[in-house]
């Protein structure tokens, strides 16, 4: 069995919002409460759930972008060939981190410098931790534009964000993010924004890169037929929690959360004479599965690698 890249363990992130400017009362949105996951090396891992639940903070606290509230995460480091905590890692570790863990983000337009070129783009990470020389810089951009699908590549090296599609400056997001060789990708919706005929072009590059150089992906999408077609596991969040962990086909399959039954339910069928029957939850449903286990906070393993929380939730019905 190969081994873990990354460990997460109760990770919390809690914002504190106050209602208006003038108010002094202080609220807490437990924004990530408490989800425990593990991510193996060469694996995808799909982090699934409407809009809200939790999933780019998640991301942007594993990545360091924002600090967590609680929790652990452990994360391999290769040099030291060790799982090492975020908590106490050394100088020299964070630049091992940063190299190895990278995000690719869903909008492609705001993550790229606008003034830059292409070339300068892809290559910035490189110059920051000062990897190579600088012609061996400049060949890794060529080699990696190659790698990404975007040729000749001399065509791109020169131009800005806003001359290329959309898809186009996707590829050139996944090309700054892998041209750092990663371990470890968090990709948060990196085709939500981009027209159906390239998403699933950009899904593929995705999976063959990650075969090829080795990566493991983090891949969250609000859509489960994404992640079918990405992810080896899937975690389904709701509300800052996981509901239900499982590899993908079993999910899929024998799906035993009510509300993973009902986004189940929900994804589109491309066949316009099928009739629908879209899952209605009830509270016979969410009582069951409070039932399963008296441990009402952990994940439930119900076998097969099959996860289940049994935790209540407010307002799913
Ligand atoms: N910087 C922030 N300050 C306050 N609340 C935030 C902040 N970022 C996110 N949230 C809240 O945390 C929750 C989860 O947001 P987010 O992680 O963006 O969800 P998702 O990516 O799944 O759509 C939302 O209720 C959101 O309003
Ligand atoms: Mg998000």
């Amino acid at each position: 069995m190969a081994d873990n890249i990354l460990e997460v363990q109760n990770l919390t992130k809690h914002f504190e919002v106050s209602n208006s400017v003038f108010s002094r009362n202080k609220k807490i949105v437990k924004a990530v409460d408490g989800i425990s996951f593990d991510i193996k090396a060469g694996e995808t891992l799909g982090l699934v759930g409407q809009s809200g639940c939790g999933k780019t903070t998640t991301a942007r606290s594993l990545c360091l972008l924002d600090p967590k509230t609680s929790g652990i995460v452990n994360f391999y480091n290769p040099t030291t060939k060790s799982m090492e905590s975020i908590d106490s890692i050394s100088e020299d570790g964070m630049r091992i981190f940063r190299r190895n863990m990278q995000m690719i983000f869903q909008d492609p337009y705001e993550s790229l410098n606008p003034r830059w070129t292409i070339k300068d783009i892809i290559k910035e990470p490189l110059d920051i931790h000062n990897i190579g020389s600088f012609s061996e810089r400049e060949e890794a951009v060529v080699e990696i534009l190659r790698t990404v699908g975007l040729t000749p590549p001399e065509n791109y090296l020169t131009r800005y964000p806003h001359e290329i599609s959309g898809g186009q400056r996707q590829r050139v997001s996944i090309a700054r993010a892998l041209v750092m060789k990663p371990k470890f990708v968090v990709c948060d919706e990196p085709t939500s924004m981009l027209d159906v005929s390239i998403r699933i072009s950009i899904m593929d590059l995705m999976i063959n890169l990650a075969k090829n150089l080795d990566v493991s992906y983090l891949y969250i999408t609000h859509d489960l037929a994404v992640a079918r077609y990405m992810c080896d596991r899937i975690a389904v969040m709701y509300n800052g929690k996981i509901v239900e962990l499982a590899n993908t086909e079993e999910l899929l399959k024998n799906p035993i959360h009510p509300y993973t039954k009902r986004l189940i339910s929900s994804i589109p069928v491309p066949d316009p004479t099928y009739k629908r029957e879209v899952y209605e939850l009830t509270q016979n449903d969410l009582d069951n599965v409070y039932n399963l286990s008296d441990n009402k906070e952990d994940l439930f393993d119900t076998g097969n690698n099959h996860y289940v929380a049994t935790h209540k939730i407010e307002g799913l019905l």
